[in-house]
C-alpha cells in the first residue's frame, strides 16, 4: 500500500487557483501536507491574439480553495505572483517561507497558452510569453527552490513539472509546445544537477484533461485517439504528481510519465 508521508511537507503548486493545479492542491492537502496556493493577480492584455486560452481565476479562485483546505483542518496560503516578471519568483518565496518556514515540494503548473500559435502567425510576442512563463519562469522556480534548500542544508526535496503529451510534435500550438518540450529536456539535466541533494525532478505530461475547455463535439472527437477510451480527469494528474512527491517515489528521477490513458504514445 503506497503512503506518501506527505503530512507537514510543504508544497508550492503554481497556477493553482483553477483547473489541474486546483486538483493537485486538494490531493496534496488530503494528505495532510501544508499547502501554498499561487495565482496570477490581473488577468494579461494582450493585444495581437485573437483568443486567449487562459482561464482567468484570479484571486477569487485561490481564496476558496484556502479556505476549503482550512475547514477541513488542513494549512494553507494564498500568495500572488505574475509570472511573466521574473522579479517576483524570490518575493514567491519569501512570502511562503514567511509561513511554513521552507517549501519541500514544488509543483511547475502555472502554464501560458494562447491562440494563434502557428507557423503562419507567429509574432515575437507570442514567443516570449510561453517561453517566459512555461520555460523560464519553471527555471527559475526551481533554481530558487534548490539554492534554498542547499543555504538550509535540507537533505529532501521534490520537483515536479507539467508538460503536456504533444510537448514534441504540437502543430498550431508550436510556441506552447516548443516552451514545454524545452520543460522536458531542463527535467532530465538539473536531476542530474541536484540529485546529491536528495532533490528528485520529474514531469508529468498530460494528455487531454477536461478542465472546461473541451466541448462535447471536442470531446466525441478526441475519445477515439485514446485507447482507455476516456478523457482525462484532473485526479488522473494529480494523483501521479503526489505519487512522485511520495517516498515510494525516491529513486525515480529525470522522468517524463505521458498520462494520457495512451494518447500520444
Ligand atoms: N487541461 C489539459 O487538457 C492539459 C493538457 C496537457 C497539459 N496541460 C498542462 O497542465 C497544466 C494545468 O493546465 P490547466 O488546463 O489546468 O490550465 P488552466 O486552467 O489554464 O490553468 C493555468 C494556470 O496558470 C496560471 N497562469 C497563467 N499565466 C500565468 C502567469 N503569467 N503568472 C502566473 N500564473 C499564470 C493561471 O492563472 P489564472 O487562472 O489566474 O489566469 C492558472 O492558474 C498546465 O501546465 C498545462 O499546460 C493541461
Amino acid at each position: 500500500m503506497i503512503n506518501p508521508k506527505l503530512k507537514n511537507k510543504t508544497v508550492l503548486i503554481t497556477g493553482s487557483n483553477t483547473g489541474i493545479g486546483k486538483h493537485i492542491t486538494l490531493s496534496f492537502a488530503e494528505q495532510g501536507a501544508n499547502i501554498i496556493i499561487h495565482f496570477l493577480g490581473e488577468k494579461p492584455q494582450i493585444e495581437e491574439s485573437f483568443s486567449l486560452e487562459i482561464n482567468f481565476s484570479g484571486k477569487e479562485g485561490a481564496i476558496e480553495i484556502k479556505d476549503a483546505i482550512i475547514k477541513d483542518g488542513g494549512n494553507a496560503i494564498c500568495v500572488e505572483a505574475d509570472l511573466m516578471d521574473s522579479n517576483h519568483i524570490p518575493k514567491l518565496f519569501d512570502d511562503s517561507e514567511r509561513v511554513f518556514e521552507r517549501v519541500d515540494i514544488l509543483v511547475n503548473n502555472a502554464a501560458h497558452c494562447e491562440l494563434p500559435d502557428n507557423i503562419f502567425e507567429v509574432t515575437a510576442g507570442n514567443i516570449d510569453r510561453h517561453f517566459n512563463v512555461n520555460t523560464r519562469a519553471a527555471v527559475l522556480l526551481i533554481s530558487e527552490f534548490v539554492k534554498r534548500k542547499k543555504r538550509h542544508r535540507d537533505s529532501w526535496g521534490r520537483i515536479i513539472n507539467i508538460s503536456t503529451d504533444a510537448a514534441q510534435n504540437f502543430a498550431n500550438q508550436i510556441s506552447y509546445g516548443a516552451s514545454k518540450a524545452a520543460m522536458e529536456a531542463f527535467t532530465r539535466s538539473i536531476a542530474c544537477e541536484v540529485g546529491h541533494l536528495g532533490i528528485t525532478v520529474n514531469t508529468v505530461a498530460p494528455g487531454p484533461v477536461q478542465t472546461g475547455w473541451m466541448t462535447p463535439e471536442l470531446v466525441e472527437q478526441v475519445i477515439p485517439n485514446i485507447p482507455l477510451g476516456r478523457i482525462g480527469r484532473p485526479k488522473d494528474i494529480a494523483d501521479v504528481v503526489v505519487f512522485l512527491a511520495s517516498e515510494q517515489a525516491g529513486w525515480l528521477t529525470g522522468q517524463v510519465i505521458k498520462v494520457s490513458g495512451g494518447h500520444n504514445l
